[in-house]
């Protein structure tokens, strides 16, 4: 465990922050911000999050965030204004944002005019596909990131069991997409979803505890499932029955979203589950843990 501040006991005991300079997390009003800013509270640690609006305050402070910095993380002066004084950067982009490498070449930048210790940029797994473009960019950079000489840890998570909760309305509830599982790409591809939960309490692991600059890690899950099996752990789940159906991707959806779906229907999207669960010193959430979860907070 990295050091903690000055009469600092070490002990399972001491509730004190380990370390007085707070800790930025961007995009921190988002589904992953504010897992990662819950998993960091629970470790005592203080965070400032870099909230885009004023209304994103509240949920960012109830999730344990200590300070809040507001304004477009695109922009320069505002980045630089959050890093001040910072740590350690956990520098989140905003889902599929098209000035993903502008703003990764303003957060480094950012970075070393505070002379963080660590900046630890929340990739994507397998990032150089270049069918998907916004896993092309996350790995631009990566790029950016190795010849900066920072201090620093990516972590490339697989998609989130999360993106399902979506669905979950339609699939439990009474209308008529009831008990069907819609996905816009084949029912037989096959996913190693992760728990956002586990990515959040890795992220505060890499940040926390010793040894991981340098670190790349692909954070998927221990299981292989195709949306026709996660219809079926739905099904057992629900006692209704669920069945899995392949949409037609409607024409107005966004390009590179589509380019996903077209990559998810040709190779699935499947990683390695061996270093999520040794961060974790246990195994990663099941997805019937995760769907338990789910209908028991629905
Ligand atoms: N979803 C997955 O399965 C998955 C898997 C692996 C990696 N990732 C990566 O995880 C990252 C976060 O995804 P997410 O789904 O958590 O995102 P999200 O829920 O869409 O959150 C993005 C946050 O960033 C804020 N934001 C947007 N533009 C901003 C700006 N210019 N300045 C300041 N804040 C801004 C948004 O605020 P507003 O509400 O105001 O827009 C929102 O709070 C992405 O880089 C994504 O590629 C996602």
């Amino acid at each position: 465990m990295r050091s903690r501040g000055a009469g600092g006991q070490g002990g399972g005991g001491d509730t004190r922050p380990i370390h007085t300079a707070p800790l930025l997390v961007t995009g921190a009003a988002g589904k992953t911000g504010l897992a990662v800013i819950r998993a960091l509270a629970k470790r005592q640690t203080a965070v400032r999050a870099l909230i885009r609006r004023e209304s994103q305050r509240e949920s960012v402070m109830a999730a344990g965030a200590s300070s809040v910095v507001v304004g477009d993380m695109m922009k320069t002066a505002v980045y630089y204004q959050a890093a001040a004084n910072c740590r350690a950067i956990y520098h989140i982009c905003p889902n599929m944002h098209p000035d993903e490498i502008e703003n990764g070449r303003v957060a480094i930048a950012a970075a070393q005019a505070a002379a963080v210790q660590q900046f630890v940029y929340h990739s994507v797994m397998h990032p150089h596909i270049e069918a998907m473009p916004h896993h092309w960019r996350k790995m631009r950079v990566e790029e950016l990131l190795f010849a900066s000489g920072l201090p620093c840890t990516i972590l490339q998570p697989a998609a989130y069991m999360q993106n399902i909760s979506a669905s979950w309305p339609q699939i439990t509830g009474n209308g008529i997409y009831r008990g069907l599982y819609r996905v816009p790409y084949a029912i037989t591809a096959p996913f190693t979803l992760v728990d956002l939960h586990d990515v959040a309490q890795a992220a505060a692991t890499v940040l926390c505890e010793d040894g991981h600059i340098g670190g790349i890690y692909e954070l998927a899950g221990a299981e292989r499932l195709t949306p026709a099996q996660m219809a079926a752990a739905m099904e057992q789940q629900l006692s209704q029955s669920v069945r899995a159906e392949q949409v037609i991707v409607p024409p107005d959806t966004p390009k590179p979203l589509r380019q996903m779906f077209d990559y998810y229907d040709q190779h699935g999207f499947v990683g390695g589950g061996w270093v999520l669960a040794h961060l974790l010193k246990r195994p990663s959430t099941s997805f019937a843990s995760f769907l338990r979860r789910l209908k028991n907070n629905s």
